[in-house]
Parts: C-alpha cells; structure tokens; sequence
C-alpha cells in the first residue's frame, strides 16, 4: 500500500512512549506518502467518526510528553457488533482504508476483530503491565518501572527510619513484570506475584527471619493481580502483627505509574514499532501486532496475540528469591 488515508488511534490505559509512537507512525506515514489521521478517544472516537489530520507539525513537541495526546478509552460499544459496523462505516465515511492501534490487550483484541470484518489493521504493542503476547517487552512498561522503583526507593528511606515493614501495591493486572522489575532493582525482601502463590505465613516468616538476621526494616512489592493482594496480606499481618515484629504501613501507587515522561527505553521502542507498523502496511502486511522480539521489530498475527496474556518470565521470580536474603 503506496500513499491512502491511514488513521492511528490509542486505546486502554495510557502508557508513556504512546506520543512517541503517535509521532513515528505520523512522520514516518507522511515519507511514505501517507495522508495520516488521529482517531481521537480511542476507539470511541473511531465509532463516532471523530478524525483530526495529523501533519509533521502536529507530532512536534510530543516525544517527550506521557500520556497520549490523541486521548484514550475503554470503549465497550466495539465489544458490539453494532459498535464494529458503525467503526467501519466511519472510516468507508472518511476514505480511511487502514487503521493503526497504539494498545494493549483489549485494545489489540477490538483490532482483531475489525480486521476479521475486512479492515486492514496493524497493533503496536502498548501496555504498562508487559501482558501482551507477541513482544518481548511493550511501550511503557519500562518508564512504569522506573516510576515503581524510584517511589520504592523513597518508601525504604522512611521505612529504615521507623523500622517499618512497607507493603507497596504495584499495577500490572495478572502479570508480575512490574513487580518483579521494580522490586528486584529496588532490593525488595519479598516480591508477590500473580504467576507464584505466596503462602501469607511464608513472607511473615521470611520477615522474621530477616529480623532475626538484623534487617531494621523490610519492603514487599506485591503485583495488584495477585492472589494475596496488598489488601489480604494487610488483614493477614495485622492479624499476626506480634510474629512480623516490624510495624506495618502500606502504599498503593496506582495510575501514578502510568504518568511519567517515557525513559529512553520506551522513546525508542516506541519509534522503531511506529516505523515499523507503517513500513508493514507500506509493504501489504496487515492483521499483525508489531513488537519486538529479541531484539528485532516482528509482526505476529492478531489471531495468535488475541485471548492470550502474556505472563512473567520465569528466570525472575527464582532471581529475586537468591537476592531476598
Ligand atoms: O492495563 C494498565 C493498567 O494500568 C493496569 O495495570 C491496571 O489494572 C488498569 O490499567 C487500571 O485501569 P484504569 O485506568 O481503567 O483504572
């Protein structure tokens, strides 16, 4: 596909580099005689035909900005057959023959199903939580664990102060990447995650015995999907607060994860998927997520990323246990 009207879109929770892919996929559209558009609101912007041109001026500036200047949401109507004709119909509306989707896995999943009705779609892999199948890594996941480390950091300062345990509540749905990444850089004395079952008297036990070896204070990362979340683990020590010996405070750092300026990291990644999305549909690829494994900017079919998530890898839970001592 040499030159046509493509639109790009992003969708779900924003992640910092979506700017950074909204600006590739634009700049990068334009060189290959694209005439390019932003869906604004996500998906609900496509449903109710809402454009904007976007041109090499209208990407300037953003790189560095988090968020997504396009706008996002959780649209239920495309979950619709209702919603997924009127999406068509805009875009047939608008001359728009190809969309681009800046998402996760919901997001990706709505892509899949526009491209089963005909549409020519390609996903760029975007998610703070690292869920998705199909890439080794997504836009934003880094930034959100630099973001978890940095505040990490901040609450052990206070916890050796007041010999406190803290108990730090992390995103991630039912992945424990973020757990895992912010927690073993931040030297976390346990780490509890959706993908391995933590027993709550196991990490009180762990939290004794750290106290008998003469640690002054203690941090337990815990992923929000896990099974003893942040909540169930306070009910739990409370309960057993005489065996934990350590005075408990608990932190959630919720969407403030997701608000940073993107790392080099994510600017980059977010370049070279934008680049790529477009050189696939350039070259006639569509129905792929773009995202990069081992190194190299891949495509893999929606059918194959769709209903899948994508859990943490198992060489980190066994690191950060060698390293909780
Ligand atoms: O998928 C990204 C994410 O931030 C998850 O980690 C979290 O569970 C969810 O989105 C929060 O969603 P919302 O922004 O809709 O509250």
């Amino acid at each position: 596909m040499g030159g046509g009207r493509v639109a790009v879109l992003t969708s779900g929770g924003d992640a910092p580099g979506m700017n950074a892919a909204v600006r590739a996929v634009v700049r990068s559209g334009v060189a290959q005689g694209m005439e390019m558009f932003g869906s604004l609101h996500g998906y609900t912007g496509l449903i109710n035909g809402e454009f904007r041109p976007l041109g090499l001026r209208d990407v300037g500036g953003i790189v560095l900005r988090g968020g997504t200047i396009l706008g996002t949401t959780r649209c239920v109507e495309l979950k619709t057959d209702v919603g997924q004709v009127k999406a068509l119909q805009q875009l047939r509306e608008h001359d728009i023959s190809a969309l681009i989707v800046i998402g996760g896995n919901g997001s990706q999943s709505g892509a899949h199903t526009l491209s089963k009705k005909g549409l020519a779609v390609i996903g760029i892999a975007s998610t703070i939580d690292n869920d998705l199948y199909g890439t080794d890594v997504s836009i934003g996941a880094t930034t959100a664990a630099d973001i978890a480390l940095e505040a990490i950091d901040r609450l052990r300062v206070t916890a050796a102060s007041h010999q406190r345990v803290f108990l730090v509540e992390v995103m991630g749905r039912d992945c424990g990447y973020l757990a895992l990444m912010a927690g073993i850089a931040g030297g976390a004395e346990a780490i509890v995650i959706p993908e391995v079952d933590i027993d709550p008297a196991a990490i009180v036990g762990e939290l004794r015995t750290a106290r008998d070896r003469g640690k002054s204070h203690a941090i337990v990362v815990i992923a929000e999907g896990a099974r003893h979340n942040a909540d169930a683990l306070v009910q739990y020590f409370k309960a057993h607060e005489q065996q934990v010996g350590f005075e408990l405070r608990v932190s959630r750092l919720g969407h403030i994860q997701r608000g940073g300026s993107p790392g080099v990291f994510d600017r980059i990644l977010a370049t070279r998927l934008g680049v790529g999305a477009v050189q696939h549909l350039a070259t006639g690829r569509h129905g792929e997520l773009v995202g990069v494994i081992g190194g190299e900017v891949v495509g893999t079919p929606l059918a194959e990323i769709a209903n899948r998530t994508r859990r943490a890898d198992a060489q980190w839970p066994e690191l950060a246990r060698l390293l909780e001592v």
